[in-house]
């Protein structure tokens, strides 16, 4: 486990880029991150993604897996990394060394996952802890189903 990830386990807090330490929560439980890790070693991903950042404890443990692999890559959607989360995520990830092999878009998912359809970006390996695919299926998209899985093969989908 990287040493930023296993800090702030330790002490349940995290710290903004200009310093102030502020509580955990939102996040993946470290349970959890080991299953993401597991379905990553076993599924070997080029391309991963992820909706929702958030202080970036779900991503951490991605890259941490994904630092594996050669040449593995992961895209982040969040909206709100800066306005709610002040930017922590996206910081815990570049003070990890992992600011290279992500790809992070400030946009609704909505938005994104039809730039990455457009784009005919295929995706390994994809993880969504705020139901946000779900919410799509409901109510944004005309064709959710393709949307969200025509692009990943491997069916490699964690919820
Ligand atoms: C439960 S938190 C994610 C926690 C993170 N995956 C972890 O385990 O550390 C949900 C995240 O979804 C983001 N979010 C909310 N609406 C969104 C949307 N429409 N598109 C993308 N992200 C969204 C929030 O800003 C928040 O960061």
């Amino acid at each position: 486990m990287n040493s930023v990830l296993e800090q702030i386990l330790a002490t349940d807090t995290v710290k903004t880029p200009a310093g102030e330490s502020l509580p955990l929560h939102s996040h993946i439980e470290a349970n959890g991150g080991a299953f993401l890790q597991n379905v990553i070693t076993q599924v070997k991903p080029k391309v991963s993604l992820e909706i929702g950042l958030a202080y970036g404890i779900s991503a951490l443990f991605i890259c941490d897996a994904l630092a594996t692999l050669p040449t593995a890559h992961h895209i982040i959607i969040d909206p709100f990394q800066t306005i709610s989360w002040h930017g922590v995520g996206l910081n815990n990830l570049r003070t990890a060394n992992f600011g290279a092999m992500i790809d992070f878009r400030e946009k609704f998912s909505h938005s994104a996952l039809a730039e990455l359809v457009e784009a005919k970006t295929v995706i390994g390996f994809a993880f969504d802890n705020f139901e946000i695919f779900s919410a799509i299926r409901v109510g944004q998209a005309e064709n959710p189903i393709a949307m969200c899985c025509h692009r990943i093969p491997d069916s490699s989908l964690a919820f």
